[in-house]
């Protein structure tokens, strides 16, 4: 399951480049698109939430190395429901706000590939 969760932000990594370009010529194409990837990403966030962090809670004991990673897992859950659609086609700033989306997400993913999952990977071999 991890290796899937890890092919799948490989995925999201290629797609949210493609949709930053895309938002250089054209911010509706860019935020329908980021609409679409952004459903998916929730789904995997959802999925994380049901099946990592129940695992990590109850068996990595230094709350310290993972409480934080976990929190900004809301913050993007929420960016996802509400951020994208509150996105304004006409707006000046589309392209530095799907940037700056797009790069808290990467953050979030690879914050997941270096701490979380290694985290679980341990945790279930226990
Ligand atoms: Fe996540
Ligand atoms: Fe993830």
């Amino acid at each position: 399951m991890v290796e899937r969760l890890r092919t799948e932000h490989r995925d999201f990594r290629l797609e949210l480049i493609e949709i930053e370009e895309t938002s250089k010529f054209t911010s509706y194409k860019a935020i329908e698109k980021l609409k679409e990837i952004g459903r998916l990403i929730l789904r995997h966030e959802i999925e994380e939430e049901a099946r990592i962090i129940q695992v990590i809670t109850e068996k990595v004991k230094e709350p310290e190395r993972w409480v934080k990673i976990i929190q900004e897992h809301r913050g993007i859950v929420d960016l996802l429901e509400k951020k994208i659609s509150q996105l304004e086609y006409s707006s000046q700033e589309v392209v530095e706000e799907i940037k700056t989306l797009s790069n808290d997400m990467r953050k979030h993913f690879s914050e997941e590939e270096e701490i979380v999952f290694p985290l679980m990977l341990k945790a279930i071999s226990e």
